[in-house]
């Protein structure tokens, strides 16, 4: 497994390996749990050549969020990528990725406005500028998303679509915990008490969900689901019916949506969806 923190060398090593078969690209911060690594064996299915990108990038956190705080384990990292039989990682250094005097910045309008965009403003802006910088350092021909994050997922996809990257973009499904809990980096920042409680998340959404699902009209199901999430103790940023490729608000008819949310429990700000059809997918 080629380990680099250089382009021109990550460069040189998938050149010569383009000719076996499509190169599979999975960005992610490290940290890595089975949810990431659940995105690399969907890689590995599309594609000749997997590479993972490990990059805590900046430019997505605010300066309120504790970039310098987010987990790093590079060495338990690379031995799980090792183990997935990955073929590259690219980590670059933040001081040469974004040089003194690096001025660009792509932002996807519309979609990257609401829900998350409107919580962490400039977070998309930080995602979709890095993005598209690693597609560009990478050229894959198929990248895989998790749907964990369904407005990032919205994001990438209309950056794809409008700047015409030639890359297919898949959206994995959601990997959860035994108690159906997203799995994610910041579970770990729950105390005992907050992870038992936690589970209780999904659990509104999925049967908020179901009671969609058997005809129950999107408003009053939006609102009885954030009640309940109240009721177990989180407080609610949101938690809406939307049209996964837009984000925009969805009254119904509910076939191709989601329900998403994000909530706090604690100083914990946790974030989940269900599809409102296709329950393999949940
Ligand atoms: P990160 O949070 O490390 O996530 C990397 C990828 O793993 C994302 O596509 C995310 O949706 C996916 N993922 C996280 N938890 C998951 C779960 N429980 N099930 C399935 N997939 C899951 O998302 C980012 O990094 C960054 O914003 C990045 C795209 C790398 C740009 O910096």
């Amino acid at each position: 497994m080629l380990v680099t923190t250089s382009i021109a060398e990550l460069r040189s090593a998938l050149s010569s390996r383009r000719a076996l078969g499509p190169v599979g690209f999975v960005p992610t911060m490290g940290a890595l749990h089975e949810g990431h690594l659940s995105l690399v064996r969907r890689a590995r299915e599309e594609a000749a050549t997997v590479v993972v990108s490990i990059f805590v990038n900046p430019l997505q956190f605010s300066p309120s969020e504790d970039f310098t705080k987010y987990p790093r384990t590079l060495e338990a990292d690379l031995d799980r990528l090792r183990h997935e039989g990955v073929d590259a990682v690219f980590r670059p250094d933040a001081a040469e990725f974004y040089p003194p005097g690096f001025a660009t910045a792509v932002t996807v309008s519309g979609v990257s406005e609401g829900e998350e965009g409107a919580a962490r403003p400039g977070h998309f802006t930080g995602v979709a500028t890095v993005v598209a910088k690693l597609f560009h350092v990478v050229l894959p021909d198929v990248a895989v998303f998790g749907r964990k994050d369904l407005q990032q997922a919205a994001v990438v996809r209309k950056m794809i679509e409008d700047l015409d990257f030639p890359i297919r973009l898949i959206v994995a499904p959601i990997s959860r915990e035994d108690d159906g809990l997203a799995r994610s980096s910041r579970n770990a920042y729950l105390s005992p008490e907050e992870r038992r409680r936690a589970a209780a998340f999904p659990r509104v959404l999925f049967s908020t969900a179901e009671r969609i699902a058997s005809g129950e009209p999107v408003a009053a199901a939006e609102a009885k689901g954030r009640r309940e999430l109240e009721e177990a103790g989180f407080s609610v940023d949101y938690a809406e019916v939307v049209d996964p490729s837009t984000m925009r608000r969805v009254a119904g008819p509910v076939a191709g949506a989601a329900l998403a949310a994000a909530v706090r429990l604690g100083k914990i700000r946790l974030l989940d969806n269900v599809l409102l059809e296709g329950q393999g997918q949940r």
